[in-house]
């Protein structure tokens, strides 16, 4: 399938591509792709993405990590693990430079855990020179054991998030279409800009994802007419649609890819996890 064509204000620099100077880590090597979750307002289901569609991956026979870069350890969360009582998490990583191995956990898929001390990572790492890396560094000497590594980031545009934008290859933006946000949009986009510019010349929106849908009322197909009219192609063409399994599974700490594997929630991200595919 031909590569989507990037039009619209959003993406005018997209045609530029990565920059001549040399790119910060190697591309097409047979490593992992490296996809951040981002959008800096909480509730728009950036966990729950980064989590099934990690799944998702896995079910399709890839080899996927998780990276919980969350404080909130919701990714942790729902995979069963509690994020109170690891001893080991990715504090240690981003702030002690503990190997990336050492604080993963084998479950559904490998997870590598938060804690709630990462709640002082950043304060901790600001200081240190490189603290923008830190998780690049991490991950890179991951890249060779996975197919895919999927970063979950928390509700903000810190140093957290940073790190994940500066590790990623690609960003997946999931929006909740009921409180559509525009301006956190662009927001984020501006972040993205600099991350280009400063740390990560070749990190690309992978797609801005319809999240939460109610699909009978019309303000929902209203937002995602406004979000194609204003990023265009950028937007998937998979949906995510509303179902009361997403906050059941994690509560039993699984993806509902294994909590539902029949169900519609399940299919919705297996869809999304064929379209990355199809992006190549
Ligand atoms: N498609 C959906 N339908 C219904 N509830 C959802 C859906 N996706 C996520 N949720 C629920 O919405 C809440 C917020 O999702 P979450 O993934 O934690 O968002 P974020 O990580 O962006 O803060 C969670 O309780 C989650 O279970
Ligand atoms: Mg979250």
């Amino acid at each position: 399938m031909a590569r989507r064509n990037r039009k619209s204000a959003a993406s005018s620099k997209a045609k530029s591509k990565a920059p001549a100077a040399q790119p910060a880590k190697p591309k097409g090597s047979g490593g992992a792709k490296v996809i951040a979750f981002a959008n800096q307002k909480g509730g728009v289901a950036k966990t729950t993405t980064a989590l099934n569609l990690a799944v998702a991956f896995k079910e399709s026979g890839h080899r996927v990590l998780a990276v919980d870069m969350d404080p909130q350890g919701n990714l942790t969360m729902s995979q069963g693990v509690d994020p109170d009582k690891v001893e080991k998490s990715l504090f240690d990583v981003l702030v002690h430079r503990m190997p990336l191995r050492e604080v993963i956990v084998e479950r559904e898929i490998d997870v590598a855990v938060a804690s709630i001390d990462l709640a002082g990572a950043e304060i901790a790492m600001s200081a240190q020179i490189g603290r923008e890396r830190a998780l690049q560094k991490a991950i890179d000497a991951e890249r060779p054991n996975y197919d895919f590594v999927c970063i979950d980031t928390p509700p903000s545009l810190g140093l957290l998030t940073v790190n994940a934008l500066t590790a990623a290859d690609k960003v997946i933006v999931p929006v909740q279409c009921e409180y559509l946000s525009m301006r956190g949009l662009v927001q984020l986009q501006n972040t993205l800009q600099m991350i280009r510019e400063n740390l990560n010349p070749g990190v690309e929106i992978e797609g801005i994802l319809p999240t939460m849908l109610d699909s009978r009322t019309v303000h929902a197909k209203e937002a995602v007419e406004i979000l194609e009219e204003n990023f265009g192609e950028l937007v998937f063409q998979s949906r995510i649609r509303k179902a009361i399994k997403f906050a059941e599974a994690p509560v039993r700490g699984t993806s509902v890819l294994k909590y539902d594997p029949d169900g519609n929630a399940a299919k919705y991200y297996r869809d999304l996890a064929d379209e990355v595919l199809s992006h190549g």
